[in-house]
This record gives C-alpha cells, sequence and structure tokens, in this order.
C-alpha cells in the first residue's frame, strides 16, 4: 500500500532527493525521478533564466513526477515563482523564510507544497500555512541548519507528534538502514541531500566530492552559528569564522567575512580552502561515486531487505 507521500507525489518510492544549490539541476533531478524517486532541482543557486531551462531540460528527460526547491530568502524570489508557474510545475519544496509569506500563492496556482524545517515551532507555523507536508531536517544534515540543533533522531518523532500532516525525514539518512529508522519514528519518507551531492549527476566539481569521500568523523562543522548556521567540511575558511567567533565578531563583521559566492566557489570551482564545503556527517560513511539511479535502488533494496531482518527477529 503506497503511504501518504507516496500518493502526495505520485512516486514508487517514498525517497527524495533534495534541493541542493550548485548540486541539484536536471540531470541529477530527472535521474531520480527516472528511478522512482522524487528529483528536485534546487533554484538556491539558479536565476528566473536558468532555473526556466533547468525545469525544461527535466520536462524532457523525465515524464515522472519532479519538483523545485525554492529557498525564500533571495532576492530573485518573485521571478523564480513566476517562471514555476509559466511552466506548470506542480511540486515545490521551500525553505530557509517564512512559509505564510508565499504557501497561499503557490497553494492557489495548484501546487503540493512542502516546507523544511529544523523545529517543532517551525513545524507548527508551516502546517498552519497550509502546507501539504513537512520535511523535519535534523542537526548532521549538510548545509543550512536550525540554531536549535535538534538531531534527527529527536526531531522527527517531536514533529510527527505536533503535526498532522505528513513528515519526510532528512538529515543523516544515506541508507535503507537509516530510511528504515526515521520510518520507524514516524516519518513518511526521506529526504537524502549529501549520498546524492556526489553522486555522478551532481553538478558539483570533482574535488569537492573527493573532499567528501576523504572526509572522516569530525572533519565537518557547524559554522557562522550566530549569522546563518551552515554544516561545512572544516577548512581556512572555516577556522577564519571560529576565530572571528570567538573574538566576539559582530554579525556584519561575519557577513563580511563571508562575503558573496563562498557556496559555488566551494561546491562548483573546488576551492576546498576558502569555498563553503556544505556537507552533512554522513560524509563519514560516503567513499566512492555512484550514479543517482544506483543509490535510489541500493536505498530502496536495503531498506525492504531490513524491514524483512527485523520482522524475524525477536527483539
Ligand atoms: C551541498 C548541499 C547544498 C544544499 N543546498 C540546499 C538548498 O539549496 N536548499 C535547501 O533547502 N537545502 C539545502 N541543503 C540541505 C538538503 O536539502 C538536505 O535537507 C540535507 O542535505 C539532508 O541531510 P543530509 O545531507 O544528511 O542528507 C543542501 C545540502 C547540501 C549537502
Amino acid at each position: 500500500m503506497p503511504n501518504r507521500v507516496q500518493v502526495l507525489f505520485g512516486i514508487q518510492y517514498p525517497i527524495i532527493q533534495a534541493g541542493m544549490v550548485w548540486c541539484s539541476g536536471w540531470k541529477l533531478a530527472s535521474a531520480v525521478s527516472n528511478a522512482g524517486g522524487l528529483g528536485l532541482i534546487g533554484a538556491g543557486s539558479m536565476s528566473a533564466e536558468i532555473l526556466q531551462e533547468h525545469i525544461r531540460r527535466c520536462k524532457q528527460a523525465t515524464d515522472k513526477p519532479f519538483g523545485v526547491n525554492l529557498p525564500l530568502l533571495y532576492a530573485g524570489i518573485e521571478q523564480q515563482i513566476e517562471v514555476l508557474q509559466q511552466e506548470g510545475v506542480k511540486i515545490v519544496f521551500t525553505s530557509a523564510g517564512n512559509p505564510k509569506l508565499y504557501t497561499p500563492r503557490l497553494k492557489d496556482m495548484g501546487m503540493t507544497v512542502v516546507h523544511v524545517v529544523s523545529s517543532i515551532k517551525f513545524a507548527l507555523k508551516a502546517q498552519e500555512s497550509g502546507v501539504d507536508a513537512i520535511v523535519a531536517e535534523g542537526f548532521e544534515a549538510g548545509g543550512h541548519n536550525g540554531r536549535e540543533e535538534t538531531t534527527t533522531l529527536c526531531l522527527v518523532p517531536a514533529v510527527v507528534q505536533t503535526v498532522s500532516i505528513p513528515v519526510i525525514a532528512a538529515g543523516g539518512i544515506a541508507s535503507g538502514r537509516a530510511m528504515v529508522a526515521a520510518m520507524v519514528l514516524g516519518a513518511e519518507g526521506v529526504q537524502v541531500g549529501s549520498r546524492f551531492a556526489v553522486c555522478e549527476e551532481s553538478s558539483a566539481h570533482q574535488a569537492y566530492k573527493q573532499a567528501v569521500w576523504q572526509a572522516k568523523e569530525g572533519d565537518t562543522v557547524l559554522t557562522l552559528k550566530t549569522l546563518t548556521p551552515v554544516r561545512l567540511i572544516r577548512n581556512e575558511f572555516c577556522e577564519r569564522v571560529r576565530l572571528a567567533e570567538a573574538a566576539g565578531a559582530t554579525v556584519e563583521e561575519l557577513k563580511q567575512l563571508l562575503g558573496k559566492g563562498r557556496a559555488r566557489k566551494g561546491i562548483f570551482e573546488g576551492d576546498l580552502q576558502e569555498g563553503e564545503l556544505e556537507i552533512g556527517q554522513v560524509s563519514m560513511l560516503l567513499n566512492h561515486p555512484e550514479k543517482a539511479s544506483a543509490i535510489v535502488e541500493s536505498i530502496w533494496q536495503e531498506f525492504c531487505d531490513v524491514k524483512k531482518q527485523l520482522a524475524n527477529t525477536d527483539i
């Protein structure tokens, strides 16, 4: 029996490939959707024109459902929404902003809207704004993160208890085993970021992918906590931020230190010292290139195998 997340999106497996700046263009999103999951184009690193191009190419590459991740804090948001409407995009995952500002409009345009949260408070706010589902993203996750630092293991059951709409778990999920754990906690789907960020169809730079495969336990850190917390691989840029924060830098000083285009520099251009190398703690388990379709298949296969094993054990 398909669950609420499978029905909501019309997908075979409740496995969602996260929208990720500089990683998830049409190639990755269409590969995941063709494999039976839900692929998301990451609009956060795209102008409205580039986004339109990616949506069009995605439509050519798959006849399966796909969506767009729309971070709500960027200046070009109005033009991006226009493109979504023009292109008839059906599924939108919003993040990094107030869902009350955009959800009613996106719903009026006939879209299925999901919002990403990192706390119970924001889960409630998202539900009140009328979204169809919530992504509960824990502290382990790559990219931008909540100030509360709640782990996936604590956040998912807490959000499931609080809201009545379907919950999709994210943060530290890169295997079928982790998917079983998330579903046992009450999630009805998983959003996987880091493992797809370094797959073959990801548009990230090869040097960034190598750095992720080499990352060991403790190599990522939640940084820029007083500005916009983001999980990165430790490098010279992170060290400068750490020293500035320890010296009591103001928000303005941190903004200056961050400057513009750090994520592009790190993820897309492969500058391993000066760029932001966004990735989750689960990078400690990733060590080789894979095709996106192989990731979907292996997560689903392991999920089914582990469920069977558990059903056959007494404890
Ligand atoms: C390289 C990278 C870029 C990301 N960019 C975005 C983004 O543009 N918008 C967003 O909502 N989340 C973004 N995230 C977070 C993911 O959408 C996802 O929720 C997270 O990666 C899940 O945790 P995991 O990395 O442990 O799988 C990004 C994550 C990574 C690793």
